[in-house]
C-alpha cells in the first residue's frame, strides 16, 4: 500500500502564520514582509524560530501569502537553523482562521496532537513548555497564551474565570474588561483546527475562538507577564529591535555579542558619534562625527552624516540624514533623503526615494 501521509514527527509541530501585509508599518513593508524586516540584525522570524526550537519544535509550517517567494528565499528548507521548514501559500489571504486551516494540510501529527500556532510578529518571553503542558494536563481544545497591556482595545481582549477558561473573546472591541489579552500564541489540538472549515476565510479572533466558547469547549488561558511585544508598528518595531540588543530579552538569534548597540560587519562608525539605547548599525552604513543615534535602527547602506540627531526611528536602506537634520520617532523609507537641518517628528513618514531639499524651515507632524 502506498504511504499518503508523511511520517509523523515525535516533535511538537508549529505553524507560524506570516501572511499579514503589515500596512501599519509602511513604508517598511512596501517590500519585506514584516516578519522578514531586519531586527537586532537578523530577519524578525530568527528570534521566533530560534525560540520555538529552544522548546523541542522541530517542524513549522510556515502560512505564507504576501510576498510569500521571500519567506523560501530568505529561510529555505530551514536546514541552516535544525527546523525543518514547510510552506503552504494562500492564493488570495484567507484569514488567520483560514490560514492555519491551510497550513495543517503539510501537518504530519494526528488528531489527538497538540499544534503550536504563532503570529509572526510577535516577541515573547513565556515559556511554551509550559503552555503546553497546561494544554495537555486540562484536555483543552486551545490554549492561548495571555498577556497584560495598558491599552487592551488594540488587541484581543480575553476574559478568564478563576479556573482559567475564557469566558469570552472581544477581538478589539472599544469597551475591554481586562487588560488581559491575546498575546498571538495558541496550543491547539490538531482535531479542533481540522473542524475550520476548509478553503474560506475565516478569522480565529472573530470566528473560531467565540464559536468554541459559546459550543462549551475547554477554551483555555494561559496568563503569565513576561516580556511580550507585537511589534506592529513602526513604534514597536523599534522598540523591539532595541530591546533584543538591550539583552531585555535573550534571543539565540543575535548575530553576535551587543550591549548598547550593534554595529554589523561593513558598518563604519566615527569615533565621535554617539549611540546608544540599543540602536542598531546595518551592514556598510555609516555614522559620521558628532551625530548621535539613539534607540533607533539603521538600515543597510544608510547614512548618517555629521550633526545629525536620529532618536527612536528607523532608517531605510541605502537612505541618508543629512547634517544637521533632527529625527524623533520617524520612518524614513529605503533610499530616501532628510536633506540638511529638517527637523521630522512623531510619526512622520518619508517614503521610499523621497528627496527632502535642505531647508532652514522645520518640518513637524505635531501643531
Ligand atoms: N497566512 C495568513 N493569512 N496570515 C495572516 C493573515 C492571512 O490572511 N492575516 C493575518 N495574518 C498573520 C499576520 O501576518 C500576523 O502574523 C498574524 O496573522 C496576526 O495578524 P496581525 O495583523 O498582526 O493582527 P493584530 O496584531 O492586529 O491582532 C492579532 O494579534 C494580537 C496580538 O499581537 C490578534 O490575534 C489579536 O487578538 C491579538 O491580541
Ligand atoms: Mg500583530
Amino acid at each position: 500500500m502506498t504511504e499518503t501521509r508523511p511520517p509523523q514527527s515525535a516533535h511538537l509541530e508549529a505553524i507560524l502564520l506570516v501572511g499579514g501585509q503589515g500596512t501599519r508599518l509602511r513604508p517598511l513593508t512596501l517590500r519585506t514582509p514584516k516578519p522578514l524586516l531586519r531586527t537586532a540584525g537578523v530577519p524578525f522570524l530568527a528570534h521566533q524560530l530560534a525560540r520555538a526550537r529552544s522548546f523541542g519544535v522541530r517542524r513549522i509550517v510556515f502560512a505564507t501569502s504576501y510576498r510569500a517567494e521571500m519567506f523560501t528565499e530568505a529561510f529555505g528548507d530551514g536546514s541552516e537553523f535544525g527546523l525543518s521548514l514547510h510552506y503552504m501559500t494562500e492564493r488570495s489571504p484567507l484569514g488567520t482562521g483560514g490560514a492555519i486551516r491551510n497550513a495543517a494540510e503539510a501537518l504530519t501529527c494526528g488528531p489527538d496532537a497538540p499544534v503550536l500556532v504563532l503570529n509572526g510578529d510577535i516577541l515573547s518571553g513565556h515559556d511554551i513548555g509550559a503552555q503546553v503542558r497546561t494544554h495537555v494536563e486540562r484536555r483543552a481544545s486551545v490554549t492561548l497564551h495571555l498577556t497584560e497591556v495598558d491599552d487592551p482595545s488594540r488587541f484581543g481582549c480575553v476574559p478568564t474565570d478563576t479556573d482559567g477558561r475564557v469566558t469570552a473573546f472581544l477581538e478589539k472591541t472599544p469597551n475591554p474588561v481586562t487588560n488581559r489579552v491575546n498575546a498571538g500564541c495558541y496550543v491547539f489540538q490538531r482535531s479542533a483546527i481540522d473542524r475550520i472549515p476548509k478553503g474560506q476565510v475565516v478569522s480565529v479572533e472573530r470566528e473560531t475562538f467565540p464559536g468554541m466558547i459559546a459550543a462549551g469547549e475547554t477554551v483555555l488561558g494561559y496568563a503569565d507577564r513576561t516580556y511580550w511585544l507585537d511589534v506592529g508598528t513602526p513604534a514597536a518595531f523599534v522598540q523591539g529591535s532595541c530591546d533584543l540588543v538591550l539583552g531585555h530579552l535573550p534571543s539565540p538569534a543575535l548575530p553576535g555579542p551587543t550591549g548598547e548597540h550593534l554595529v554589523l560587519p561593513g558598518a563604519e562608525v566615527s569615533p565621535n558619534a554617539k549611540l546608544s539605547g540599543g540602536t542598531v548599525v546595518g551592514a556598510r552604513a555609516r555614522v559620521m562625527s558628532d551625530a548621535s543615534v539613539h534607540g533607533s535602527v539603521l538600515s543597510e547602506d544608510s547614512v548618517v552624516e555629521s550633526g545629525a540627531t536620529v532618536h527612536e526611528s528607523v532608517v531605510g536602506a541605502g537612505a541618508r540624514v543629512c547634517s544637521g537634520a533632527v529625527l524623533r520617532n520617524v520612518v524614513v523609507g529605503d533610499g530616501a533623503v532628510v536633506g540638511a537641518d529638517n527637523e521630522l517628528l512623531s510619526g512622520m513618514r518619508v517614503w521610499p526615494g523621497v528627496q527632502l531639499p535642505a531647508c532652514s524651515v522645520r518640518f513637524s507632524s505635531e501643531i
